[in-house]
């Protein structure tokens, strides 16, 4: 169902962007596809008039002021003081879903798996991509991994929302919860309550190790899979080279108020300006976007158009086969090929349907949680008396001996050193150690517990971070130092 007329963002990059966002804008043209464009400069030549993220302040105005934005691929300039343009765009609209559809053309495409047909998203926002890293001893380094609530349930509603607008069956959620109980246990979880709400779809989850297996080995068994950020950018990789289509293959980047439709390839320097680029990737990508805007049976006409050309055998050279193809053609006579079969179907490969229906994901639910403090740890740097656990809780315990705390717990890279010590492990300048009430003493006030940094500081201890502990509604809030 058409709603009337779209203005869309669209740049026109580097490397070969201009080559395939001509072609692609040819066949959008062509489809009649109900856009008006607003072109904008960003990439290289803004990188080089000294613009750090690549994006000079008018193009920021136009790409802010329309809700859809065409990228074509641009060029990373070498050296340092440089800052991601797709980095900046994702976290200054808030794109909080990666969703990458990942299909086989085979035989046309050659492919491993001719059956594989699915689609990732990918949350795009948090998780190590937050990028809060630290130092904090010579020996160690590391890296905070944020799982919000509202930012699970908002990108897992997505995926399933996604799967009933485009005639999915399954959603499968990829996480390593057997270890990461809070982070991934909390996504887990999330994944759990919304998927009761989509009674008409199967829900599954997947420890992602032994996913990542299944996905390389039956990439046919997978329709939908959500997932964390990092977990998201390694299984897309692997997707996209097993099904031997990395440069046909779009995506997108979805917000709220704001979305960014990409080729999943890059600029392809190597063969800019000779008119041999595949526009496939891209093309994929404004595909994407005519659904994303309620435009499916335009996005219908001009996948089916695309598909008919790779069962033609009209080929550009990186899909070019002896014995599969029929010829090797230029850009422009690929595109020109797809406009002469608008209205065609394919015979053999799938052809392409979409919903009109437009996905809107609600608000994120709220609901009422208790929290309560239970203690807290306190990151030492100690590099003393041949670093032995026993010395140390010596010490520690003496210090903290007038607060109303008590030392619980001593943990060396996660593993638990001290009261009861794993033999043989390998011990580091970096510890950590507990401290919580006496079990009857209720909860401890706030500043009882800021007190401990500076009590152990205070006894020349050497403090390098602290983290004040929480029940949440009834359970620890925190992992018990164990390891694994
Ligand atoms: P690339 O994807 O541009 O190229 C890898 C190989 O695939 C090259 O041999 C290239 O010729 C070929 N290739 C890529 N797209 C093709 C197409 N449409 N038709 C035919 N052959 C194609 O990756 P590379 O070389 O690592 O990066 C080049 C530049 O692109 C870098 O500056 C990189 O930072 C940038 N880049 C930009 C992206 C974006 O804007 N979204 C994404 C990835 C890379």
């Amino acid at each position: 169902m058409s709603t009337g007329r779209h203005t869309i963002t669209v740049a026109h990059g580097d490397g070969i962007g201009p080559e395939i966002m001509a072609a692609t804008l040819r066949v959008l043209a062509a489809a009649d596809a109900p856009l008006d464009l607003e072109p904008v400069t960003i990439g290289l030549s803004a990188y080089e008039a000294g613009h750090p993220t690549g994006i000079p302040p008018e193009a920021w105005a136009t790409i802010r002021r329309n809700p859809v934005f065409l990228k074509a691929p641009i060029t990373t300039p070498q050296g340092g003081g440089y800052r991601s343009l797709n980095v900046t765009i994702r976290t200054s609209l808030g794109l909080y879903a990666n969703v990458r559809p990942t299909t086989s053309f085979a035989p046309f495409v050659h492919s491993m798996h001719p059956g594989m047909d699915l689609v990732i998203v990918r949350e795009n926002e948090e998780d190590l991509y937050a990028g809060i890293e630290f130092r904090p001893t010579a020996e160690m380094a590391k890296s905070v991994k944020l799982i919000s609530r509202p930012g699970s349930e908002r990108i897992i509603r997505y995926a399933f929302e996604y799967a009933r607008a485009h005639g999915r069956r399954t959603v499968a959620c990829m996480t390593k919860d057997n270890i990461m109980k809070h982070t991934d246990g909390l996504f887990h979880r999330v994944f759990d309550e919304v998927a009761a709400d989509y009674p008409d779809l199967r829900a599954e989850h997947h420890i992602v190790d032994i996913g990542a297996a299944r996905l390389a080995a039956q990439p046919e068994r997978f329709d939908v899979i959500v997932t964390l950020n990092l977990y998201g950018d390694i299984l897309s990789d692997i997707a996209g080279q097993i099904a031997g289509s990395v440069g046909v293959s779009g995506s997108a980047n979805i917000g709220p108020d704001h979305a960014m439709f990409e080729a999943v390839h890059g600029s392809a320097p190597d063969i800019a300006g000779r008119g041999v680029a595949n526009p496939s990737g891209l093309l994929n990508a404004a595909v994407q976007m005519l659904v994303h805007l309620g435009e499916a049976a335009v996005a219908e006409r001009i996948a089916n158009a695309w598909l008919t050309t790779l069962e033609s055998g009209l080929h550009t050279a990186d899909l070019h086969r002896e014995g599969l193809s029929e010829r090797e053609v230029t850009t422009d006579e690929f595109t020109d090929a797809i406009i002469a079969r608008l209205g065609s179907l394919p015979e053999r490969l799938r052809p392409a349907r979409f919903e009109t229906r437009r996905i809107t994901v609600p608000a994120p639910t709220s609901r009422p949680v208790v929290t309560e403090r239970a203690g807290v740890d306190v990151y030492l740097r100690w590099d003393e008396d041949e670093r032995d656990p026993a010395r140390l809780a010596e010490r520690v315990a003496a210090a903290v001996a007038p607060t109303a705390l008590e030392l619980t717990l001593i943990t060396n890279r996660g593993v638990a050193v001290h009261p009861s010590s794993a033999p043989g492990a390998a011990l580091t300048d970096h510890w950590r150690c507990r401290f919580r009430p006496a079990p009857d003493a209720g909860e401890p006030p706030l500043g009882t517990l800021l007190e401990v940094p500076v009590v152990l500081a205070g006894a020349g201890l050497e403090v390098v971070g602290s983290e004040v502990l929480q029940r949440v509604d009834g359970a620890d809030g925190f992992s018990s130092g164990a390891g694994g």
